[in-house]
């Protein structure tokens, strides 16, 4: 599809961005593998979490999703009781999925297959098929075990002690998922902090789990089924922030995100280039911290974002790069190598789709230098199938002159299903602008 955009004279409203991806993947994968039985409320809706409950229903996870109400599930756990899938696993576009459930599949008395779609069959599993074989898995995957799909052939794993090559939450995760099927501890060496949903649900589930700076330690057993209430996405609510401090005549409220310190490095770093961001509400719901955003037209500033904080924001890069051309000065960022392998290489995309807007950015190896202020000017833009170049673009889109065309926009709902809407909502409140 063909998404339309112009930009508006004032973006002004309140958005509650749907369930946050990341807990979704958790709050169903570790309530199907524990026992009892569990509800789930405020689900994403977005098409990778439904990939992984359509995963978790071929092992056998008796898992019901209300029809009317979309975000709330109902699992009965199966306490690491799955059964051998019929069907070749599918995880679609989700790395998060295909990463997360390695972890279950490795330790699993059968045979399971696990495949997804072109661009996720690009991306590296060589990172969770090495350790996991070192704990005694038995994977196999093209191009030398680097890629999907991936063939189990299940057995009983040990607990190894594993330094990450890289700061990603989705090999922690795999690893401490594996870790609780596994004999003997677990224990994980992470680089730089990434998210830390599954560590604070499994610990909230009973799992044995020491955390001790950057080491974590994992003693296998069996997890207990929670509750759990998803709060809405940051990184959806990212273009939101980005559109209302990026437009020079915004207001916007964003209600109820998670804003997990492993998630913040977005609200950080505008904060840091000038942008009116104040966080109001502020509560824990269920082990994860909530708050209400409210943004504001913002003077920004350039900034330089790289070391520790880029896991905290790694989604949020594609979005920040367009708010840094709007920011006055040379927004420099480093260390975000990771971004190359990601739904599609979102440093290149990025780069190409806001130059051809007239942005000033240069893509490096490991990040983007940016030069700004500039105006930027509608043009036939490219998603790449890449939901947050996509919606990236779409912001950038509603602050230039004249009309922006994105394709391939259904690839917004692998996260945010309702974000063409919304954004068609915001245009209605402020009406259509020239862009000056
Ligand atoms: C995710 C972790 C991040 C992020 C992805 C979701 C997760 O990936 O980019 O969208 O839910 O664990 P990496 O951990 O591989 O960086």
């Amino acid at each position: 599809m063909l998404e339309q955009i112009t930009g508006i004279s004032r973006i002004e409203g309140v958005i509650r961005p749907p369930g946050d991806k990341s807990i979704s993947h958790r709050a169903v994968i570790l309530n199907s593998i524990a026992q009892g039985t569990a509800n789930v409320e405020n689900f994403s809706p977005g098409a990778d979490c439904t990939s992984t409950i359509e995963c978790l229903q071929s092992l056998g996870v008796q898992i019901q999703r209300d029809a009317t109400n979309f975000g709330s599930l109902m699992i009965q756990g199966a306490n690491f009781d799955l059964k051998e899938p019929n069907t070749i696993l599918d995880a679609g576009n989700s790395g998060t999925t295909m990463r997360l459930l390695s972890g279950i599949l490795a330790g699993q008395p059968f045979l399971s297959i696990l495949n997804g779609d072109q661009s996720l069959r690009n991306r590296p599993m060589g990172r969770i098929v090495e350790p996991l074989n070192l704990m005694g898995a038995r994977i196999r995957g093209r191009n030398d075990d680097t890629l999907a799909p991936l063939v189990f052939k299940g057995g009983q794993l040990k607990g190894i002690k594993y330094t990450l090559p890289v700061a990603s939450a989705q090999l922690k995760s795999c690893l401490l998922l594996a870790g609780l099927s596994a004999t003997g501890p677990t224990e994980l060496i992470e680089p730089d902090q990434s998210r830390d949903h599954t560590e604070r649900m499994l610990a909230s589930m009973g799992a044995s789990l020491a955390i001790n700076g950057n080491v974590l330690t994992l003693t296998g057993g069996s997890l207990n089924a929670r509750d759990v209430r998803i709060p809405a996405d940051i990184s959806s609510a990212a273009f939101w922030i980005v559109a209302g401090v990026a437009h020079p005549n915004s207001r916007l409220r964003i209600e109820s995100v998670g804003v997990n310190p492993t998630r913040t490095g977005i609200l950080e770093t505008l904060s840091m280039m000038g942008g009116n961001i104040t966080l109001e509400n502020h509560r824990s719901e269920g082990g994860e911290q909530v708050a209400d955003i409210l943004v504001e037209s913002s003077r920004l500033h350039s900034t330089t974002i790289e070391g520790s904080i880029i896991p905290r924001l790694i989604d949020e890069i594609p979005v920040l790069a367009v708010a840094a051309c709007f920011a006055k000065g040379t927004t420099i960022i480093r260390d975000a190598q990771e971004l190359r392998v990601k739904e599609s290489d979102r440093i290149q995309s990025i780069v190409d789709e806001l130059n051809r807007m007239g942005g000033h950015l240069e893509a490096t190896p490991d990040g983007l230098i940016i030069q700004g202020p500039v105006s930027l000017t509608g043009q036939a833009c490219h998603s790449y199938g890449d939901h947050r170049i996509a919606m990236a673009i779409a912001i950038a889109g509603l602050i230039a002159k004249g009309e922006t065309t994105i394709d391939q926009s259904e690839c917004a709902s692998i996260s945010y299903p309702g974000f063409w809407k919304e954004l068609a909502e915001l245009d209605n409140n402020g009406g259509t602008t020239d862009g000056t």
